[in-house]
């Protein structure tokens, strides 16, 4: 049963910005890889800093692995329903950050206990279920429609053409979408993601077909996600059920498009995974995990303090943001005595997350399924496939949240198309 949402108010008057704060926005960090930025950081402040986020607004950034471990295993120190959060009367509406840190009734990313596990228990069964190799099966079907689509020219643009498009046509069927709508739907997550014009009339179709899709699942089961979370013990209202679907979708789109992006630059420029005169590529798994070392999709989260505490021998105040930094974590020398420790297997990266909000298990195989397919079907239909442009001219998005491409330009040798156009 649905509990009423606790009120929960700013704690305390806005914390003094303390005089050693670092500005975490700029040029500068706009351009530069933030994993070396991070670890600058950590060099000069210790691994947890007070920082000026956009609009020199305080926050503390956590940097050392072991302080994110505290933070994210702690969910009643360290909480996720920003209306704690004692900056609020100096945060303008239109604040370049809103999209992350603002409170979305209702929304399972702010909520908390008992009322987050009940959510996030039927969105694990629900995944649990979803047959893996029938995901591949669909990840290469997509792929192979995607690359038909630009495979008779000699180049593409790889971020919009193919790693964007990807995740949000596989889960699509994975929710139990008809494929007719896949591609439509898919348009308007990536609209709702980019948060421009369009982007609140795409949710409104959004959250339209998520209705439709709970009516036809309701008279009607399948074996889909959105059946099972429909029919869950748990009882998710119409409500709950269309925000988490909705979730589902953006959280498992962006960090899966990008992981695909960020391996295919990764094997297109490191010799390590190129095709050598010896033969053999390294494998795009043990690709796909030094990106989650190195180039993490996602790289900062947030948190908020309940009470007064320490961290990092620093002093947090009760309602202080908590500014996690996976990729800096991920970038600690304190588990990088290995540097490649990411194509020799290691998995204890934090890109996943980790802790009560860390993404639901068994999402990230979903995702690593997806991307997987993805990075290979690409490599066995274009064997030639190389850069556009010398790769320091590939342009990165502003990098606070994400790790991701603006775009992946590539040439190729014009190839047949494999599916009935
Ligand atoms: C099928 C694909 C995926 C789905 C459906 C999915 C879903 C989700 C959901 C629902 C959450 C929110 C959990 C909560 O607040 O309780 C989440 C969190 C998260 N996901 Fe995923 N995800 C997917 C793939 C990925 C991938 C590929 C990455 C990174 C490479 C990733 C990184 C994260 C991180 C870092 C968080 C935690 C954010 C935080 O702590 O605030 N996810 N995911």
């Amino acid at each position: 049963m649905t509990e009423p949402e606790p009120t929960i108010r700013p704690l305390g008057p806005p914390s003094p910005i303390p005089p050693d704060s670092v500005p975490l926005y700029g040029p500068r960090y706009d351009k530069e890889n933030p994993a070396r930025l991070y670890g600058e950081l950590r060099n000069r402040h210790g691994a947890v800093l007070p920082v000026l986020l956009e609009g020199d607004v305080p926050a503390w950034l956590t940097l050392g692995y072991r302080e994110v471990h505290q933070v994210l295993s702690d969910s009643t120190l360290f909480a996720r329903d920003s209306r704690r959060w004692n900056q609020w009367e100096n945060i303008p509406p239109d604040w370049p950050l809103m999209a992350l840190v603002g409170y979305q009734p209702g929304s399972i990313l702010f909520s908390e206990g008992a009322a987050h596990q009940r959510r996030a228990q039927a969105m694990t069964d629900a995944m649990e279920q979803v047959d893996r190799f029938e995901l591949r099966a669909r990840c290469e079907r997509v792929a192979d429609e995607l690359i038909d689509e630009f495979c008779g020219s000699d180049g593409a643009e790889l971020m919009v053409q193919y790693a964007n498009r990807i995740p949000a046509l596989a889960l699509a069927e994975m929710f139990g979408l008809p494929d007719s709508e896949a591609w439509s739907i898919a348009e308007d997550v990536m609209a709702v993601l980019d948060g421009g014009e369009g982007a609140l009339e795409a949710y409104q179709r959004f959250a339209g077909a998520m209705g439709r899709l709970l009516e036809a699942k309701r008279a009607e089961p399948g074996p889909d996600v959105a059946s099972r979370m429909l029919h869950h013990p748990a009882e998710l209202t119409a409500e709950e059920l269309t925000q988490d679907l909705l979730i589902m979708m953006i959280a498992g789109q962006d960090p899966t498009a990008n992981w695909i992006g960020n391996t295919l630059r990764l094997m297109l420029i490191d010799d390590r995974f190129s095709l050598t005169l010896a033969g053999g590529r390294r494998s795009v798994g043990q690709a796909m995990n030094e990106v989650l070392w190195e180039e993490s999709p996602a790289q900062n989260t947030f948190r908020w303090a309940t009470r007064d505490t320490r961290l990092g021998g620093r002093h947090i105040r009760a309602g202080d943001a908590v500014v996690i930094c996976l990729a800096g974590a991920n970038s600690d020398p304190l588990v990088r005595a290995v540097p490649d420790a990411g194509s020799r297997g290691n998995h204890a990266h934090f890109s996943f997350g980790h802790g009560d909000h860390g993404c639901p298990f068994p999402a990230p195989e979903l995702g690593e399924v997806i991307a997987e397919t993805a990075v290979e079907v690409l490599l066995d239909r274009l064997p030639d496939v190389r850069l556009a442009v010398p790769p320091n001219e590939l342009e990165w998005r502003p990098a606070f949240r994400v790790r991701a491409l603006n775009a992946l330009p590539v040439k190729f040798s014009p190839a047949p198309a494999r599916t009935p156009m």
